[in-house]
């Protein structure tokens, strides 16, 4: 198991913060070639850290939670990692409501490093649940707790003038104006997260990369997913997104996708 600090300062000297944004790389269904280009270029180029917005596996078993975890240890920069809904037990259901994220924490424990850069922080958002009124379980909720906690975290570094990204798997608004919003509870966070100084939310899910910037209470708050490398494709082919902060600059997406038919 690769050997990753828990604390990482790998930003702090560097004038350009840049994170690579993967997320739903789904061991069990993995794109093999889309694994192999997203890590190349991570050994090639370097960036100060990934940042994976969950469904780390298919079904969460043991055998991909291993996968997983020699994956993301071979990346060998430092990580932040979300739990997606694929990543509770699916089979065994007593473990799915006792215990829903052990496996995940498990890996989270193993390749997760707490991200620390001068000009730019990383704060998580919760928005999976083992169980919902609704079914299929697999869209998002954003519970009282988990926002609690993320808005108490941005309020914490609220006078350090960081840029502040929230990372989360599902995405907090609907896409096209007026559509219903599959997230509950995700308008209500997105604006809590607006007033407590979030610059962008960062998500996957969708499968399909998207950049879209809304408007809360005169505060714009940019809502940035990444797509798959997974062979669950929607209407595009596999991607990612490399993000770059420059506390002069702002921040620059660039969505990169796998060539191919
Ligand atoms: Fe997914």
């Amino acid at each position: 198991m690769p050997n990753l600090p828990q604390t990482c300062f790998a930003g702090l000297m560097a004038e350009t913060v840049t994170l690579f944004h993967v997320s739903d790389v789904h061991f069990g269904v993995e794109d093999h070639q889309a694994h192999h280009w997203f890590a190349d270029a991570v050994a090639q180029e370097r960036p100060n850290a990934v940042v994976c917005t969950g469904d780390v596996t298919q079904r969460a078993t043991k055998r991909q939670f291993a996968a997983a975890a020699k994956w993301f240890g071979g990346l060998n920069v430092p990580l932040t990692i979300e739990p997606g809904n694929h990543d509770m037990p699916y089979y065994n259901l007593f473990e799915r409501f006792r215990t829903p994220f052990r496996r995940f924490e498990r890996l989270r424990d193993a390749v997760d490093a707490e991200l620390e850069f001068a000009d730019l922080a990383v704060v998580p958002l919760r928005t999976t649940v083992r169980a919902q009124r609704r079914f299929p379980w697999s869209d998002g909720v954003v519970k009282k707790k988990a926002l609690a906690a993320t808005v108490a975290e941005l309020e914490r570094m609220a006078d350090d003038g960081r840029y502040k990204i929230v990372a989360c798997h599902h995405p907090l608004m609907a896409g096209p104006p007026g559509s219903p919003n599959p997230t509950i509870g995700g308008d209500q966070a997105f604006a809590a997260l607006a007033r407590a100084g979030a610059d962008v939310v960062l998500s996957g899910h969708v499968h399909d990369a998207f950049d879209l910037t809304f408007d809360v209470e005169g505060r714009a708050l940019r809502m940035i997913g990444a797509g798959t490398l997974s062979t669950r494709l929607r209407s595009s082919r596999p991607s990612y997104n490399v993000l770059r902060y420059h506390p002069q600059k702002g921040l620059t997406v660039e969505h990169r996708t796998l060539a191919g038919a």
